[in-house]
């Protein structure tokens, strides 16, 4: 599928529920705890057929992300599935980690089940490496299984542990060497991510916005200059540079602060109750749960409203311009 600006898509980001166990500030207003009721939620079945018609108009790569997606029942059965689909040839999921060191009934850890099921690319969200900087964020005093998560998934040998870590101000800008070397000794993929304007919530302020350019000052003053690496590219949009002496990667996803940012975009979103979204920074939404429970409609509509919705996907997403966030992360999927 293409659209009209040319961008070629083949990526399916699905988020499978709208529950987590964390608060982030950045991502959860803690005032607002309603789930959405479950009948509203696209059942896996509905997820699945979503996905195969999807795959048949060029969608070769999923990502699996929520709210949290380890905590919804039976999430093991639905991976198993996706690798069964023809053409999907790249499954990955992101998630906080907290439940990967999780162990199954089969007496495997969360993370060596994912890994069986054919899960290719773990993405972990770490924005600090402080205990209680992290209760603080998250608003759960859970860090060590964050990092037992971390290595849980070490453990199962995935392909490409990605760390996404989000800037903020006061926060974490004290702690970007000690990440980088965290990530280091690892072999995780760290990736600084710009704090977005898609929840509601009181942190998402031009004081707490650290650019990724300055990140990146801040990185360079410490570990010496960071060359491009315009050749080194993931699924997303995250530009990568390399370290001198250690020649370690790291990569920044400078939403705001990039203006090419949605040129490579390759992306449409599905939320939990069944939007299909073209752009993460746009309020465009297209009801496809209307159409898989329409029972005079059949995969020709979905395959139809696929295309429609990539016909209206928006040369840029609109953060930058007048984008009032209307809704949580969350509900959308990260
Ligand atoms: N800005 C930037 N990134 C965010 N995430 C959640 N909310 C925001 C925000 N407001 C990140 C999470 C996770 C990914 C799914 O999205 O930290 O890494
Ligand atoms: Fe949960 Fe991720 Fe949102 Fe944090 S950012 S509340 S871990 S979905």
């Amino acid at each position: 599928m293409e659209d009209r600006f040319g961008h070629h898509i083949n990526y399916l980001r699905v988020s499978i529920t709208d529950r987590c166990n964390e608060r982030c500030q950045y991502c959860m207003p803690v005032e607002t705890q309603e789930w959405l009721p479950r009948e509203e939620v696209l059942s896996y079945e509905e997820i699945l057929r979503t996905i195969r018609v999807g795959a048949g108009m060029g969608i070769s790569k999923l990502r699996i992300t929520g709210g949290e997606p380890l905590t919804r029942r039976n999430v093991l059965w639905f991976f198993e599935q996706l690798n069964r689909i023809e053409r999907i040839n790249d499954v990955g999921i992101s998630t906080n980690g907290t439940l990967l060191g999780q162990m199954t009934p089969e007496g495997i850890t969360t993370a060596q089940a994912l890994k069986n099921a054919g899960v290719r690319t773990v993405n972990v969200s770490l924005d600090t490496l402080d205990r209680k900087t992290y209760a603080e964020t998250t608003g759960r005093d859970i860090f060590p299984r964050a990092i037992e998560g971390i290595d849980a998934a070490r453990e199962a040998g995935f392909e490409k542990i990605k760390i996404n870590t989000v800037l903020m101000r006061h926060r974490n800008e004290h702690e970007l060497w000690d990440l980088i070397e965290f990530a280091r000794k690892r072999d995780l993929l760290l990736r600084f991510i710009e704090l977005m304007p898609v929840s509601t919530t009181h942190v998402l302020t031009e004081e707490n916005f650290l650019p990724a350019g300055e990140a990146k000052k801040l990185i360079e003053f410490r570990l010496g200059e960071l060359a491009p690496r315009p050749d080194f590219r993931t699924n997303g949009p995250s530009s990568y540079y390399e370290l001198p002496e250690t020649g370690q990667l790291i990569g920044f996803i400078g939403a705001m602060t990039n203006l090419h940012f949605c040129e490579t975009c390759n992306k449409l979103r599905l939320t939990s109750e069944g939007k299909l979204r073209p752009c993460l920074g746009s309020h465009l939404e297209f009801d496809m749960r209307e159409v898989l429970r329409n029972l005079e409609m059949d995969d020709n509509d979905v395959a139809k409203f696929f295309l429609e919705v990539v016909e209206r996907k928006p040369e840029q997403h609109e953060f930058r311009e007048s984008y009032k966030p209307g809704r949580k992360m969350i509900a959308i999927g990260g």
